[in-house]
């Protein structure tokens, strides 16, 4: 039985390219810039999102967490959406590392901020108030169905910033998704955001890390973050390397993902019992689903497709996610719904 892996696109291996990548990685010390792997990287990836310098981290929550801290300073504000990565699933590391205090306005289904929220979240001159030091924006927006963000809505949001000197940080960890998705480039969608982290560990493959982007000064301060948190790794070009080929070999094969998960959707929309969350469609590497039949429980769900090979996500309140990635093919879809199909059918014994 074939084993079809779709709770996220962080389980994605390594291509051979990267393993080879890896093996002959020329390597040095970082924490001394002294691998040239890394610094290959970093000068890359610097490139490809049109920003002055870049930094290697070993995961998003790192690369997000040093963005926030080079932006803020201790006592400041962060304006983030209420669905955002950085406020669910960051252990709350702005508050309990940086001593900032974070400030939800409400994501639209798509994942955007009204930027008219966002400006009224600004605080104002007071001596009671904390200042805004950062608003943090996402794209592709993972709780909101992983749909993309146009070079629109993000100028619709970073431009009234700009003109009032807010800084603007992009938890773009699956922002090659929505450039592929949207035919831009990436550093397009980036253009009006002061830094961006992205992820090569999800939908590019790479085994490990994540690059924040910036102005050179501001990668400077980064890099003394970073280590400070303890992401300063020695010979990572051995890691690094996988990335060099995540970013030159890896983009365009998302948009397989991307039509892959579209034929999931389609096909879950057939079947009785389930209904399909994302309001906007299937735009990207992420379908949600909610089960509403009364035959079923989500837990007994989850086991009885387990059963058959297929693993999806579970985010609470009758709520899966499936992810789909480098390693599913699009005869891996129709196993995936032949399996929810009989699961579905046939209930619970
Ligand atoms: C939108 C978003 N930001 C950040 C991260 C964090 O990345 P990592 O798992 O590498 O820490 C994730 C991980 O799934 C994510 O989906």
């Amino acid at each position: 039985m074939k084993n079809i892996d779709l709770r996220s696109d962080t389980v994605t291996l390594p291509t051979p390219a990267m393993r080879k990548a890896m093996y002959d990685a020329e390597l040095g010390d970082d924490v001394m810039g002294e691998d040239p792997t890394v610094n290959g990287l970093e000068a890359l990836a610097a490139e490809k999102v049109g920003k002055e310098a870049a930094l290697f981290v070993p995961s998003g929550t790192m690369g997000n967490l040093v963005s926030i801290l080079t932006h803020c300073r201790r006592g400041d504000e962060v304006i983030v959406g209420d669905q955002a990565h950085i406020f669910i699933f960051e252990v709350g590391a702005a508050s309990v590392l940086g001593g900032l205090q974070v400030h939800t306005v409400p994501n639209e289904p798509n994942g955007m901020l009204d930027p008219q929220s966002v400006i009224d979240a600004i605080r104002g001159e007071n001596i009671h108030f904390p200042p805004t030091g950062l608003v943090c924006l996402e794209n592709t927006h993972n709780k909101c169905g992983g749909w993309a963000l146009t070079l629109e809505q993000m100028d619709s949001v970073c431009l009234p910033l700009k003109e009032r000197g807010i800084p603007v940080h992009l938890d773009g960890a699956r922002v090659f998704n929505a450039a592929v998705a949207l035919e831009v480039e990436v550093k397009e969608l980036a253009r009006n955001v002061d830094s961006v982290m992205f992820c090569l560990s999800k939908g590019l493959c790479a085994p490990v890390g994540s690059m924040v982007a910036g102005r050179e000064e501001f990668i400077r301060r980064a890099r003394k973050y970073r280590k400070m948190v303890g992401g300063g790794m020695r010979q990572a070009g051995v890691l690094a390397a996988a990335g060099i080929v995540a970013l030159t070999e890896m983009v365009d094969q998302l948009a397989e993902d991307h039509s892959n998960a579209r034929a999931l959707a389609e096909g879950l929309m057939g079947i009785e019992g389930i209904r399909l969350e994302q309001r906007h469609g299937v735009q990207t590497n992420m379908t949600f689903l909610t089960v509403v039949a009364d035959w079923i429980t989500p837990p007994e769900l989850l086991t009885a497709l387990g059963g058959e090979g297929v693993k999806v996500g579970y985010y609470g309140k009758g709520v899966f996610r499936a992810v789909t990635h480098h390693g599913i093919e699009e005869e891996d879809i129709h196993l995936a719904l032949e399996a929810f199909r009989r699961v579905m059918k046939e209930g619970v014994a």
